[in-house]
């Protein structure tokens, strides 16, 4: 049985599925809500629907290959004519904070690259202002406290992101700092200053890239366009 928070998932991760249409090369987003995208997704793939995906992270590559959606080399995208990805938050501009998974760079690389970006939310995940959650920034290892200590001079209250006890350590083989900004009210600038610090290699602020957010609430879909 599922909670109230994964059927919304659910519901805005299978009717995502029926945007892709035959032929479309689709970016993969990762997370909870993507994984019952890719359930369906795969259902499709089954009944005969080709399309080609590109994995925003491991997790979602294993799991699309037991899936058996087809998938493109990283080295060999060359164009996405569709991605559809999760979120932690979606404020009333459609912009995004990302990250909560630790996908966040594949994720970016993907999305805005996409000539559509679709996201799946339950409708918990819609907000007025981003920055209740704390914003993840991944970063290269060398020196990272170096790097924790300019974030701090910008205003943020970083912590260094551990799974069971371990420093988390991304796909990319970076560490992540989750930053509390409280109310995030001009996501471009901060995204802006923050890329501008050497040993930052991104932010979970996905600005402008979204063109459609599909949420799950209340047993029903919603649809915002940009
Ligand atoms: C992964 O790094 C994130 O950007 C996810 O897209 C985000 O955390 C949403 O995850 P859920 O769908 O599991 O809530």
């Amino acid at each position: 049985m599922l909670s109230g928070s994964d059927t919304n998932k659910k519901m805005a991760g299978e009717e995502a599925v029926n945007y892709i249409e035959d032929g479309m090369i689709v970016g993969l987003g990762s997370g909870s809500t993507v994984n019952f995208m890719l359930k369906k997704l795969g259902e499709r793939v089954k009944e005969g629907l080709k399309v080609k995906g590109i994995p925003t992270s491991i997790k979602t590559e294993r799991l699309a290959r037991e899936l058996g959606i087809p998938l493109i080399e990283s080295v060999n995208i060359e164009r996405i004519d569709l991605a559809i990805d999760g979120a932690d938050e979606v404020d009333n501009d459609l912009h995004l904070l990302k990250g909560g998974g630790g996908s966040l760079v594949r994720e970016k690389i993907v999305d805005e690259a996409s000539d559509k970006l679709i996201i799946i939310i339950d409708g918990l995940k819609k907000v007025s202002h981003l920055g209740a959650f704390s914003l993840p920034i991944e970063i290269v290892p060398f020196g990272w406290k170096l790097t924790e200590i300019q974030i701090k001079k910008l205003g943020g209250i970083p912590t260094l992101r551990k799974k069971n006890d371990e420093i988390f350590v991304s796909d990319n083989g970076n560490f992540i700092l989750d930053c509390d900004f409280g109310q995030i009210t001009d996501p471009q600038q901060l995204h802006y200053k923050l890329k501008l610090l050497t040993g930052v290699v991104e932010t979970g602020l996905f600005v402008s890239i979204t063109d459609k957010v599909i949420i799950g609430r209340n047993s029903r879909v919603d649809v915002l366009h940009r």
